[in-house]
Order: C-alpha cells, then structure tokens, then sequence
C-alpha cells in the first residue's frame, strides 16, 4: 500500500520523511497556497526533500479541457517527469481529459470525489488513482463507509484504478479505512503525527529509563 502526506508545508514533509517510510506527497491549489511561497518554488522544493522513488502528485488548476490538458503537459514535467502524477478534478471537463491526459503518458489521479459514483467513472476513464474526499463524505452520508464499498466495487470488476482515500479530520477516519485494506491515503502532517504518538508509548519508556537509572546510576546499556 502507498502511504502519502497531504501539504506542500516542506518542513513537516522533512520531519516525517525523516523517521516514516512515505510514498510521495500530494497537494491541491488550496495546499499549495497555504505554503505561502510561488508554486514554481514549491515544486522545486518537494523535488530537493523528496527522493525519486517518492510520488510528487500536484494538481491543475484550470477547469476547461484544453487548460487541464495543458497544466497536465507542464507537471509532468516537475523533476523531469519522474514519477509524477497529475490530479484532475471529476467534473465532466476532467472526465474528459483523463484519457487525453493518459494517451500523453502521464499518470493521473482523479479528485474532488464526492460519491462512489463520480469515483466509477474515473476509474472507467483509465484514471490510476481515486481521490475521494472522505471527511468531506461525511457532511454528505457514511463517508468511510462508501469509500469501503468503493474499494469492493473495484476490485469485482477488475479495475486497475487504486483507491487514495483523502481528507481526514481523525485519526479514526484513517485507521478504518486502513483496516478496510484502501490501497493508498493521503493524510495531512498533524493526523500522521497523531497515528505515530501515544501518550502510553511515553510513559512507559520514561518508567523503563527510571528502573533502569535507579539500578545501575545510568540510562543507558
Ligand atoms: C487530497 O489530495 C485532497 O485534495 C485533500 O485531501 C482535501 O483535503 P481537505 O478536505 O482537508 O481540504
């Protein structure tokens, strides 16, 4: 499975790069805005702490068919094209260009996935991932759990399309859908940070050091 953070915030992408075996990193308009730097500089940025093994997937920002083909031809081209993957949006504009955006050579993510259905046709149009919102889902119904029975639907027909569930507000979200066997997720910084930290994990290594410096008048071995 793919394991990818969700910002353009590059310290945060260092830190957990550094200690958690991450697949690449996602990013939106929104996410990259919030960087507070241009976008030229943040790709080049995510080229530099990132190894190539490691997916940069960025995202079109124009919504017409020629734009989004466009925009596809100019990611694909961030750190020589090497594993990159553009993100087009489900409208029916989007829905167009994947397979444009496909014949090209490009891998593509399919987002802005609202319901299972938008998801379908995605996958039907060749795209390799599926980005649905999750959180955003839940303001519309069981949002974990249509993207549960989206996994499902896909594997009984045979898709190739992988599932990269996305937005998460909890850590919940993310551990049912992992228990689920989703393929791929994108979590943002502070949820990872979460699923890494335990209160218990602290407080037992503490009482491990005190024993042990009590003992021997040392911390360690
Ligand atoms: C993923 O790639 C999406 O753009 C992102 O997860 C959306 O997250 P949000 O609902 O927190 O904005």
């Amino acid at each position: 499975m793919e394991f990818f953070i969700d910002s353009a915030d590059i310290e945060a992408i260092r830190e957990l790069c550094a200690f958690l075996p991450i697949d690449g990193v996602t990013t939106n308009p929104t996410i990259m805005t919030k960087s507070g730097k241009e976008p030229e500089q943040v790709f080049a940025e995510l080229a530099e702490v990132l190894s190539e093994d490691q997916k940069i997937i960025a995202q079109v920002v124009s919504l017409d068919y020629e734009g989004i083909l466009a925009e596809a031809q100019r990611l694909a081209q961030i750190r020589g094209g090497r594993n990159v993957v553009v993100k087009i949006p489900v409208t029916r504009e989007g829905l167009r260009a994947i397979p444009a955006v496909k014949a090209m050579g490009i891998s593509v993510l399919a987002t802005g996935i609202y319901s299972p259905d938008q998801a379908f046709w995605a996958a039907k149009a060749g795209a390799d991932y599926l980005a649905p919102y999750v959180n955003r889902m839940c303001a519309y119904g069981d949002g974990v759990g249509q993207v549960v029975e989206l996994v499902r639907t896909l594997a009984q027909y045979g898709m190739g399309a992988k599932v990269c569930a996305a937005s998460f507000k909890n850590v919940d979200q993310v551990h049912r859908l992992l228990a689920a066997g989703v393929p791929a997720i994108t979590v943002s910084p502070d949820v990872i940070r979460e699923m890494v930290g335990h209160p218990g994990t602290s407080a037992a290594m503490d009482t491990f050091t005190a024993d042990w410096e009590r003992a021997y008048g040392r911390t360690s071995l």
